[in-house]
């Protein structure tokens, strides 16, 4: 079996970190999204993965390398668009060729065993699984339809009126018949390729598409408040190791500090990381905080936030629900007329309360 991650895509929706960086790159707890992607499937013993990129391929490729790291084998798939997910496995046929494969959307994270999957799918060998999660807001999903037997019989994009609560996720496994069914497909009303499109293609000429029903937490990151989520999640699973320094400060409940991190005249109140090499002065870190490496964080508060690398926060007061990206400068000057002084980027956010 191969892997097929999609690492393309434009991600409006987490402009302006999009404009200058990939998204599946955006760091949780500390590590990008992709690199728990990659985990996951390096945990399956799945040797052979492809990876989509687009634009920002040049970086995914700078992070990820020849997936040596995952005791993976990486294989960059260009897109020159991003025309649907469907269209992103058409991209990859060369590379999958008639082999099953696992496709894992790369802005995805999934907290579950993926192993009973991957062995229901070679136990019974449908032509395809999907992963199904239930929602409270389903018209915001994918939306399957199942019979009694667990098969899948209809799936329907954002449903106005949705048939049950069971979401997709964006994990699938599928024989070598997808690929007919995405020959057969046409652009949406978005001009995308749909995966779900394919899926119900298959449906509709009597394949096997089946489910498996998620247990673990599972969030798409597309959005802000989704990735503060995940952040959330993820920095309270881990437990307290203290590896840099800490002067006249204290650090309570699931704190991490990285080698070469300061941390002076602060409090830290975990679930929190600070990052290697980072600065932290008379502050205070909040719960379910991430500072990447290399930031600077100089009298100021900080809760509920991802802070990316090399950015220097002074002076600024309380900052809280954030995703501030890298090498940002946010500081209060000390200067007359006391007033807001923005050097911002198109798409940027900035709520003033
Ligand atoms: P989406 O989040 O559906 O799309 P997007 O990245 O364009 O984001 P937005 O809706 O905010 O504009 O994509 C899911 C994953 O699949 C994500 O990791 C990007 C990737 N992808 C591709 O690789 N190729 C594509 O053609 C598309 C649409 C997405």
């Amino acid at each position: 079996m191969k892997a097929l991650v999609l690492s393309g895509g434009k991600g409006t929706r987490l402009r302006p970190i999009t404009h200058t960086y990939a998204k599946q790159l955006v760091p949780v707890a500390n590590k990008p999204i992709l690199f728990y992607v990659l985990e996951n499937i390096a945990k399956l013993n799945i040797k052979d993965v492809g990876i989509i990129v687009g634009d920002t391929g040049e970086e995914v490729k700078a992070a990820v390398g020849d997936g040596s790291r995952w005791h993976i084998s990486v294989t960059y798939i260009y897109q020159d668009q991003p025309l649907g997910l469907a269209h992103a496995v058409k991209v990859a046929q060369r590379f999958l060729q008639d082999e099953p494969f696992l496709m894992y959307l790369g802005d995805n994270i999934l907290l579950e065993d993926l192993s009973p999957l991957v062995q229901k799918f070679n136990n019974s060998s449908p032509n395809a699984i999907i992963l199904l999660t239930e929602v409270a807001n389903p018209s915001e999903f994918g939306v399957a339809t199942l019979n009694e037997k667990g098969e899948v019989i209809k799936l329907v994009e954002k449903p106005r009126e949705p048939e049950s609560n069971l979401a997709l996720v964006g994990v699938y496994l599928f024989d070598r018949h997808v690929h007919k069914a995405i020959e057969h497909l046409k652009p949406s009303w978005r001009g995308e390729l749909e995966i779900t499109d394919a899926i119900q293609w298959l449906i509709d000429n009597n394949f096997r598409v089946e489910s498996h029903i998620v247990s673990g937490w599972w969030k798409d990151t597309g959005k802000v408040e989704d990735l503060l989520e995940a952040n959330r999640i993820i920095l309270d699973t881990q437990t307290d190791c203290i590896k840099g320094e800490l002067h006249n400060s204290t650090a309570e409940f699931k704190v991490v500090i990285e080698k070469d991190a300061v941390v002076k005249g602060s409090k830290i109140r975990g679930p929190a990381i600070i990052g290697k090499g980072a600065r932290i002065v008379d502050s205070y870190i909040g719960p379910f905080t991430s500072v990447a490496p290399g930031v600077e964080i100089v009298n100021s508060e900080i809760e509920h936030s991802i802070i990316m690398e090399g950015s220097r926060i002074v002076n600024a007061g309380r900052i809280i629900d954030s995703l501030i990206g890298r090498e940002v400068i946010i500081q209060r000057s000390q200067n007359h007329p006391r007033a807001h002084r923005f050097i911002v980027g198109d798409r940027s956010d900035i709520e003033l309360l």
